[in-house]
């Protein structure tokens, strides 16, 4: 809903207000952002809420004679610009005509609207949507008091996920260009300190590492400098009033709808506020507005939870499910795929693949994945990129011979590009060295042997397009990987002039997305899956054309833990691709069961990335099975929300650590359960990192069901393989097995030991509150037949179902 009342703004969500006035010197000022308040008709007493000013505080500025009460030092900003005594984060920076960079934007008139402005439309940067129309839009217009200059402030109302979206324009009405050094998204405060600031941060590989700072003083930016979202620092983060935990307590998200160098910063300031700006990094933006033209900030999306970390959550996966992700597989269930990336990296041909994707077939997979290595002279990373056209030695047959094989076996196709990037040893280098994003005549820093092409020039945007274009229609071709490998570096545009070298960055952004939207309404039916290196364009801009993203190049179940758990504070996990390959792993090397591997990668969207010919028969007879499983409740794997458990909080979640793992304060033990919308079906995974000796009792704690319905719950029977036990097996064997012997092998092979089972029935309070008893882990003291067997790496999937 949104309300204006006298001159006020209240606009609210299902569960939240955010609400904001314009003052008596027509400045908006931020009054509120919570918990929803105010009277049935949703009217606030504004003026009783609103900070009072008495005399300005200390050696701060009066704004102006008229308002000498004012201090916009001191005062709640609902967008800050430099000048007339703001000394903190501006939302925005322009160099008017005349070289001033104070700006002083008032109110000038409010529109409510039901849909996207034309305006919005036209900025060629992806925004959310509503199909159903159920969104509300309030549009403010603010015009400089001396400078020619209009902002729009655009505010998005969705009631049901409890998020607010901001959008921000600037329109040069003036007869001369203007310098627009800073454009924010938005801009907020809060009358406190003290915030606990939790991002998500890493490197290749070793994405979306939980990071909490308290900030009590001074300011912390949030932000990415390497020309994508990227992984240093996602572009997603939380602030929290303490104490929160898992369920409880206050949580604000923030995200921004897109993928470039992003910069969010949140300072405190000396009067006790703290003062959050998000928007485009301003390190490398810089751009001219010439007479009568418009720029757009992209789209930032708010939420607020008072059911901790995992509600918002819930209403970020909500948004994002519905708002964002768009298009024919939005809803679908995804294909399980088969990638050859693992399996055999750039050594690639056709009867290889067309074995490997047999062994994929035998095992239910639905879609094969070609990825890098099948175009121009690609046999390693050194050269060919941009040369989209088959490689005839390794595809003897074309694209097309080999799509249709794979085709004939029952699979859909897929295939690899990045076509963001040229080798400079490649044709397109040869024939277009002036497509590249490079300084001529100046030394350039390579990043894995390639370079960005400039998609801020409209040529090859059309260049990258006819070529694509040609190649997805060349075969039947249902899925592409479309990836993008290297940090940005010696950012040039050759098509511009030198003073408009600082919009490359943003127009490059542009760019790719005009490139996205043209290629994804050509191809409505292909399923596109982003990726950059793994993870470093992870963000909701991308997930604007992309309904899934390649999480991470780091396969390991167990870093995967972390890798998934810290995308899913932010992301639904339908968005998150997540692979079993072999093991060693390729990037840990660490030995990890198949079954773990497997109940990792089901809280993404699940496919096989290995060279399924070396796997033994057993665990190719244990991949049918997990695919076949994994097919049955795939739906509800994908659509359903999501909870994550923090030992560490020792918060009401899904399992608790035993006693031992209590004392020794590990975090050993981690689980997320999936229900359905209807509650009438989860999933519970455990996964356990380290063992922990004598630990064996532990709990289920299931979240979300029906608190009175009842439920089955149970587990997939595992058998205990009696080499797990090594030399302990001789304390009862009247022979003596030697480890790793023949005759351990055998023994193996027909001795079963049982192993545990689940099979109760619990209603959802008593598996919520009370925890549902698993059976015993083995503790270091006994065995026998039903004992789990919970040693480092091991993990378990829990089904329930409403009777
Ligand atoms: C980086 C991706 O993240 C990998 O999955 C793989 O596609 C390689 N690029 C191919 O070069």
């Amino acid at each position: 809903m949104i309300i204006v009342k006298d001159n006020y703004f209240h606009l609210s969500t299902d569960k939240t207000s955010y609400v904001f006035m314009i003052n008596e010197a027509g400045l908006p000022e931020h009054i509120y952002y919570g918990k929803k308040i105010g009277r049935k008709d949703g009217s606030l007493n504004v003026t009783a809420l609103r900070e009072r000013i008495g005399f300005v505080p200390g050696n701060t500025v009066n704004y102006s004679p008229e308002h000498e009460r004012l201090s916009l030092e001191a005062y709640s900003s609902e967008y800050s610009a430099l000048g007339h005594g703001d000394i903190r984060e501006p939302s925005i920076i322009i160099v008017h005509p005349n070289g001033s960079v104070t700006s002083d934007f008032i109110f000038e008139s409010h529109e409510v609207l039901d849909e996207l402005s034309e305006d919005i439309e036209k900025s060629k940067l992806p925004h959310s949507y509503d199909e159903n129309g159920s969104y509300e839009h309030l549009k403010i217009i603010l015009k400089d008091r001396v400078y020619e200059e209009k902002l729009e402030l655009h505010y998005f109302v969705y009631p049901n996920e409890d998020v607010i979206t901001k959008s921000v324009m600037l329109k040069n009405e003036g007869d001369a260009e203007i310098r627009v050094e800073r454009l924010m998204s938005g801009c907020m405060e809060f009358p406190f300190t003290s915030f606990k600031v939790t991002s998500f941060r890493g490197r290749w590989a070793h994405e979306m590492n939980r990071c909490d700072n308290i900030i009590t003083g001074g300011k912390m930016v949030l932000s990415s400098s390497q020309g994508s979202s990227g992984s240093r620092c996602n572009p997603f983060f939380i602030m929290s009033d303490m104490p929160v935990t898992e369920n409880t307590g206050r949580a604000y998200g923030f995200n921004l709808v897109y993928s470039g160098d992003h910069y969010s910063a949140l300072e405190t300031s000396a009067y006790g506020k703290t003062r959050l700006v998000s928007g485009i990094n301003p390190d490398s933006f810089s751009y001219i507005l010439g007479a009568g033209e418009m720029i757009a900030a992209p789209e930032a999306v708010l939420s607020y939870s008072e059911e901790g970390y995992n509600g918002l959550s819930r209403n970020m996966h909500h948004f994002i499910r519905k708002h964002i992700v768009r298009g024919y597989w939005r809803d679908r269930e995804r294909p399980i795929l088969l990638n050859s990336w693992e399996a055999a990296y750039f050594d690639i041909n056709e009867s290889k693949l067309l074995k490997l994707a047999k062994v994929g077939k035998e095992c239910g997979m639905e879609l094969f994945v070609m990825d890098d290595g099948w175009f121009g002279r690609r046999d390693d990373d050194k050269s060919s990129l941009g040369d989209w056209y088959e490689n005839k030695k390794k595809l003897p047959n074309g694209l097309k011979g080999l799509v249709e094989k794979i085709n004939k076996m029952g699979m859909k196709f897929g295939i690899w590009v990045e076509p963001e990037m040229v080798s400079v040893d490649s044709d397109l280098y040869r024939e277009h060295p002036e497509y590249t994003m490079e300084i001529q005549g100046q030394m350039h820093s390579e990043g894995r042997n390639q370079r960005v092409l400039n998609l801020a020039d409209p040529k090859v945007i059309d260049y990258l397009y006819e070529k694509l274009e040609a190649v997805f229609s060349s075969a039947n071709i249902e899925y592409v990987k479309w990836d993008m490998n290297r940090v940005f570096s010696d950012v040039y545009a050759g098509n511009l002039p030198a003073e408009n070298q600082g919009e490359v960055s943003y127009r490059h952004m542009l760019g790719l997305y005009e490139l996205l939207d043209r290629l994804t309404k050509a191809f409505p039916e292909i399923l596109f899956e982003g990726c950059a290196s793994g993870g470093n364009r992870f963000d909701l801009g991308m997930l604007c054309y992309f309904p899934q993203i390649w999480a991470s190049d780091n396969t390991d179940a167990i870093s995967r833990i972390d890798i998934e758990k810290g995308y899913s504070y932010g992301y639904p996990m339908n968005t998150v691709s997540s692979h079993v390959s072999g093991v060693p792993n390729h990037q840990t090397l660490r030995v990890v069961p198949i079954e773990t591997r497997f109940n990792i990668a089901v809280l993404g969207v699940l496919g096989y990335e290995s060279n399924l010919l070396d796997f033994s028969k057993e665990d190719i007879e244990k991949i049918k099975k997990q695919v076949a499983l994994y097919k049955e409740w795939r739906g509800m794997l994908m659509s359903g929300d999501f909870y994550r458990t923090d030992p560490y909080e020792k918060d009401q979640g899904l399992i608790r650590e035993g006693l031992a793992g209590f004392y020794s304060g590990n975090n050993n033990t981690d689980s997320f359960t999936i229900v359905s919308s209807d509650k009438e079906k989860a999933v519970a995974v455990i996964v356990r990192r380290m063992a922990v000796a004598n630990d064996s009792a532990q709990k289920l704690y299931v979240n979300g069901l029906d608190d009175e319905a009842e439920y089955h719950l149970y587990n997939i029977k595992y058998d205990n393989n009696i080499k797990e036990f090594g030399d302990l097996i001789n304390t009862v064997s009247p022979i003596h097995i030697k480890q790793d012997s023949m005759m351990q092998n055998i023994i193996s092979k027909f001795v079963h030991l049982k192993g545990d089972e689940e099979d109760v029935v619990l209603s959802g309070s008593e598996m919520k509150n009370a925890g549902v008893s698993l059976a015993p882990s083995f503790g270091g003291t006994g065995y026998e037949d039903g004992m789990r067997l919970f040693s480092d790496y091991s993990s378990r999937l829990y089904f329930i179902e409403k009777i």
